[in-house]
């Protein structure tokens, strides 16, 4: 990995154009994304796993929704994202396009969904195209994963890669640890990331990778780095939305910033509703009919 210093400021984009904050009410589209990286504009992507939720973020302007298989652990009850199939993401997936109106919504590939081959990968990305209405599709991999990112890509799928921390791969990677430390790691990322822009997809995830290496394949790509735990100078950040509202319980990795205790507050919420009906304060007359 070689040393470079910081990459000068590019100019923002106008306030017509940007993809957060414009004036656009259409679908945002991957040529979008690709506009967004030649100004230089960042922006930001949230996870969603329903329409409700979906429709408060596309409201908030937010311009990229994921519905990641991290609705293995933040929706459904799993351990983690491993279980998540594909009729489960192509339901969650259909619910969130419904949800939207602007958003791009990109569905997760889940594990065992693509792995067996390009042809396996084409079947299910083109499921959650036709029967959710996704408009892309997300697959953790970049060299490993290259003959499935061409053949989407081939077939008119647009493909966001995912690298670093690739949770699917969680046994191999022992644990949830930063990736792409020494040399020879960040080397093979560097090799991952450009596999990826080689084969057509048309943003790569960097998921718990150091700063420094981040900010060196956002620079030497020519497609956006959506970064989590990345540093700051990826050309994106995401989150999942339940550690970004407060939403998730227990201790939260470093990276996550949280913007609102949900958590709290729809406990209060329930509590002060089981509060009012067992002491008959709920419903008042005002809710009642005669
Ligand atoms: O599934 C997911 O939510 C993800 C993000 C963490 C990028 O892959």
């Amino acid at each position: 990995m070689t040393n470079v210093s910081p990459a000068p400021k590019q100019p923002q984009a106008d306030s017509s154009t940007a993809l957060y904050g414009g004036k656009g009410t259409r679908r945002v589209t991957v040529r979008d994304i690709a506009d967004a990286k030649q100004r230089g504009e960042k922006w930001p992507m949230l996870t969603a796993y329903d329409a409700m939720t979906a429709s408060v973020f596309d409201e908030a302007g937010i311009p990229v929704m994921l519905v990641g298989d991290s609705m293995g652990n933040c929706h459904l009850g799993y351990e983690s994202t491993v279980p998540v199939t594909m009729d489960e993401m192509t339901i969650l997936s259909a619910a969130v396009v419904r949800g939207t109106k602007r958003a791009l919504i990109v569905g997760d590939l889940p594990f065992g969904s693509y792995q067996e081959g390009a042809v396996q990968a084409l079947r299910n990305a083109t499921r959650l195209v036709k029967e959710a209405g996704v408009g892309a599709v997300k697959l953790e991999g970049g060299e490993r994963s290259l003959r499935q990112t061409e053949l989407l890509v081939e077939s008119g799928i647009p493909v966001m890669s995912h690298l670093g921390l690739t949770p699917q791969s969680v046994h191999a990677l022992g644990g949830y640890r930063v990736q792409g430390r020494g040399d020879e790691a960040a080397h093979r990322m560097l090799r991952d990331a450009k596999a990826a822009q080689d084969a057509g997809a048309f943003a790569v995830v960097l998921e718990l990778v150091p700063a420094e290496l981040a900010a060196e394949v956002t620079r030497s790509l020519e497609i956006p780095t959506v970064g989590i735990g990345a540093g700051q100078e990826c050309d994106a950040q995401v989150l999942v939305w339940t550690d970004m509202a407060g939403m998730t319980g227990g201790r939260m990795p470093r990276f996550v910033k949280q913007y609102a205790q949900l958590r709290q507050t729809l406990g209060d919420a329930a509590k002060a509703f089981a509060e009012d009906v067992v002491g008959g304060a709920y419903p008042a007359e005002e809710h009642s009919f005669h």
